[in-house]
């Protein structure tokens, strides 16, 4: 990919083994991208325990070669990411890409019985998080740069017991549009990935909770979305990782505003 080499990423939500945020920090690393792995201070620093250095993320990242460090952010809280945005200032001098990955979707229960803390919750992390990052990294990105949010399938279809996730993703697309006209004038392009189901903490969460209600065991619950993709399989990280690297190279340097589908061919529009 062109134009990857030397870039400063930043990815929100980066910091567990096994998630879209590792698999995308993985393929940006390989592409020559210095690496910022962000997570909440739990997940960073196991509970102060460590320093964020030490996250097993930002090892993997560095004993392949990378260079790569960790932040501690929770993006529900303003001054976090501010702090964050400044730390890679003061620690890289530019800041180049940035994947707003960072989400909540355990929470699912029938609409008529989700209370406003559980909304606001979800929407502030998922999308107000989203929109704090955006504009504090546009603030002070150069030309060239570039911001990926990572949405998903509900950001374009409904999924039942999901009314605040399916709204923040959806709201993400609004973001995404918006800020790549925004953002235009500064040189600074701006998309959205759709993924659906992949397997990772809060996928296996979500299918355990799905294959519950079908009285399915994960297992065969997650078969049968298998079954309806038609390329016959579910999403890795890596697809999504590669849909990013792409967004965020020079490859893509006329596409702003997108929001590309990596979901094998189950989503459609
Ligand atoms: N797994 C799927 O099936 C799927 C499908 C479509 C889209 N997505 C999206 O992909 C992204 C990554 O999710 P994932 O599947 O890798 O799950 P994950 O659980 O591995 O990652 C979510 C990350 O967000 C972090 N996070 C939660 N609250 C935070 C906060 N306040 N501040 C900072 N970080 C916070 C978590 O600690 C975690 O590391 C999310 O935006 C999710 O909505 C996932």
């Amino acid at each position: 990919m062109k134009g990857l080499h030397g870039k400063v990423a930043l990815c929100t939500g980066s910091g567990l083994e096994g998630g879209l945020g590792h698999g995308i920090l993985k393929r940006l690393g390989e592409a020559g991208c210095q690496l910022v792995v962000s997570d909440l201070d739990t997940i960073m620093t196991n509970g102060g325990t460590r320093s964020s250095d030490e996250n097993p993320v930002v090892r993997e990242l560095l004993d392949a070669g990378a260079n790569a460090i960790g932040i501690a952010c929770d993006v529900s809280e303003e001054a976090s990411i501010v702090g964050a945005v400044e730390s890679v200032m003061s620690h890289f001098g530019h800041f180049d890409i940035l994947i707003n990955n960072a989400a909540i979707g355990d929470i699912i229960k029938p609409l008529t019985e989700l209370n406003l803390r559980e909304w606001q919750q979800v929407i502030t992390v998922n999308l107000t998080g989203a929109f704090l990052f955006t504009r504090e990294a546009a603030r002070v990105m150069d030309n060239g740069a570039s911001i990926v949010n990572i949405a998903s399938q509900a950001a374009k279809t409904g999924f039942r017991q999901m009314a605040p996730y399916v709204s923040s993703k959806h709201g993400m697309i609004g973001l995404t549009r918006t800020a790549a006209i925004d953002l235009a004038s500064k040189g600074i392009r701006v998309n959205a990935v759709c993924p659906n189901h992949v397997t990772t903490t809060m996928g296996k969460a979500q299918s355990e909770y799905f294959s519950s209600l079908r009285g399915l065991a994960p297992e065969a619950y997650r078969a049968q979305i298998a079954e309806r993709v038609p390329l016959g399989r579910v999403g890795r990280p890596e697809d999504t990782a590669a849909a990013v690297a792409f967004l965020a190279s020079d490859e893509a340097a006329f596409i702003t505003g997108e929001a590309l589908n990596v979901s094998g061919g189950e989503e459609t529009h």
